[in-house]
C-alpha cells in the first residue's frame, strides 16, 4: 500500500511517498481502506515539528493524518450508541463506508491516515450515510466533532444556548462552520467572522456576519451589535486573547487552539476544546451532512501522493474548504 511518511521534521519536502505492506488484522482493531483524508492545519504543524512536544515519544518514519473515510476491511463491532441500517447484529460489516479520526497525539501517533489502509479502534468509527461522499465525510470528521464539542463546552460554561448570543471566529473554516451550525441548531443567535469575501457562505450557515478585522476590531464590532457583550464566544480562527472583550461579564469563552486560551477576566469562564473520538456524535453529524445541515466543504480532491503540494497550498491560505487527499 502507499503511505506518505516523514523520517524527520521539516518543510514539505520531508514528505516521502513509499510502499509498505498492508497491515494484518489486529485483535480488537479494524482496518479501513482509506479513500479520503482531509489535510488539516495540525498536519502542517506536526510535520514542521512545531507540535513535537505533544508527541515526545514519536518514532520515525511516521505517517501523518487524523481524518479518514473509506471502507471497512474487517467486520467492526458497532460503537455503543451508534445506530446504522446495517448494524442490526451489532456489527458494521466489512465493506461498510465509514469515517472517523485517529487520535494522533495519543495512541495513534505516527500511524495516521496518509496511508491506503489504517488500523483503528472500532470505537472511533461511524457509518457514512448515502448522500455524503467520502471526501465530505472526512471534512466532517475531526473538524465537525471539534465544532460540536466546542459548543457543548460553551453550553456547559454559560448554560442553555437557546436564545443566547454566540460569536464564532474562523467560520469559513471546517471547525468554525460546524460550530456555527451547532449553535444555530441549539437556538442561539450567532455572530460569525469568516474569511474576507466569504460573507455569503457564512450568512448561509445562519449567522450574522461580523467583518474580518483583528481581534480588537472583531470584539468592537460584536459589541456594536450586542452592546452588553455576547454570552459566549468560540475562537476557531487564529484570533488573539483580545477576542475576550466581545464577551459579557460572566459569559463563556472557548478556544480551539491552546495558545489562545486567555486568562479569565470579568467572571468570563474560559476553556480550550480538545477533540476526542466520539462515534455516536460523529454518526449524528454525518447524518446532518446528508441532510445538508452540517457543513462539509471540500476545496479540492488531490491524489495522496500530492500531500506535499497540499501542504504548500494550505500554508499559502485562501482556500475555501478542505483539500482532501484521495486514493
Ligand atoms: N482543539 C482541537 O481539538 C482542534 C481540533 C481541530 C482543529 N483545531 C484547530 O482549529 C482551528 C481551525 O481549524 P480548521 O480545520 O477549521 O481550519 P481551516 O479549515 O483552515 O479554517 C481556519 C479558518 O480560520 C480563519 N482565520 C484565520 N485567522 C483568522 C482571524 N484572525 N479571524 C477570523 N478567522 C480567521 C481562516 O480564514 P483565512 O483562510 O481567510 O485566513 C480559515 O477560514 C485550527 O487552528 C486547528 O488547528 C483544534
Amino acid at each position: 500500500m502507499q503511505v506518505v511518511q516523514l523520517s524527520q521534521y521539516g518543510d514539505e519536502d520531508v514528505l516521502e511517498v513509499v510502499e509498505r505492506p498492508v497491515p494484518q488484522p489486529v485483535a480488537g482493531r479494524v482496518r479501513v481502506q482509506v479513500t479520503a483524508r482531509a489535510v488539516n492545519p495540525v498536519d502542517l504543524g506536526t510535520r514542521a515539528g512545531a507540535l513535537a512536544g505533544l508527541v515526545p515519544d514519536l518514532t520515525f518514519p511516521a505517517v501523518l493524518g487524523w481524518d479518514f473515510a473509506g471502507t471497512l476491511l474487517d467486520d467492526a463491532p458497532v460503537a455503543a450508541g451508534v445506530t446504522a441500517p446495517d448494524a442490526a447484529a451489532g456489527t458494521l460489516a466489512a465493506g461498510t463506508r465509514v469515517a472517523g479520526f485517529v487520535p494522533w497525539f495519543g495512541e495513534a501517533a505516527g500511524n495516521g491516515s496518509y496511508a491506503d489502509v489504517v488500523v483503528v479502534d472500532p470505537a472511533w468509527v461511524a457509518p457514512v450515510p448515502d448522500g455524503v461522499t467520502d471526501a465530505e465525510a472526512t471534512v466532517v470528521g475531526v473538524n465537525g466533532l471539534t465544532g460540536a464539542h466546542a459548543v457543548d463546552l460553551l453550553a456547559r460554561l454559560v448554560g442553555n444556548l437557546d436564545g443566547a448570543t454566540v460569536l464564532v471566529t474562523g467560520a469559513s473554516g471546517a471547525v468554525g462552520a460546524a460550530a456555527v451550525r451547532e449553535a444555530v441548531g441549539r437556538g442561539a443567535r450567532v455572530l460569525a467572522v469568516g474569511s474576507t469575501g466569504d460573507d455569503a457562505y457564512v450568512a448561509g450557515l445562519g449567522a450574522e456576519v461580523v467583518p474580518r478585522t483583528d481581534a480588537a476590531g472583531i470584539a468592537k464590532a460584536a459589541r456594536a451589535v450586542v452592546p452588553d457583550g455576547v454570552d459566549a464566544a468560540f475562537n476557531a480562527g487564529l484570533a488573539s486573547h483580545e477576542l475576550l472583550d466581545a464577551v459579557r461579564d460572566g459569559g463563556g469563552f472557548v478556544s480551539a487552539t491552546g495558545a489562545y486560551v486567555p486568562e479569565p477576566a470579568r467572571g468570563v469562564a474560559v476553556d480550550g476544546v480538545y477533540v476526542q473520538p466520539d462515534a455516536v456524535r460523529l454518526a449524528a453529524l454525518l447524518r446532518g451532512a446528508a441532510a445538508g445541515i452540517v457543513p462539509a466543504r471540500v476545496a479540492e480532491e488531490l491524489p495522496l501522493a500530492d500531500a506535499a503540494d497540499a501542504h504548500r497550498r494550505l500554508a499559502k491560505g485562501g482556500l475555501r474548504g478542505k483539500l482532501v487527499l484521495v486514493s
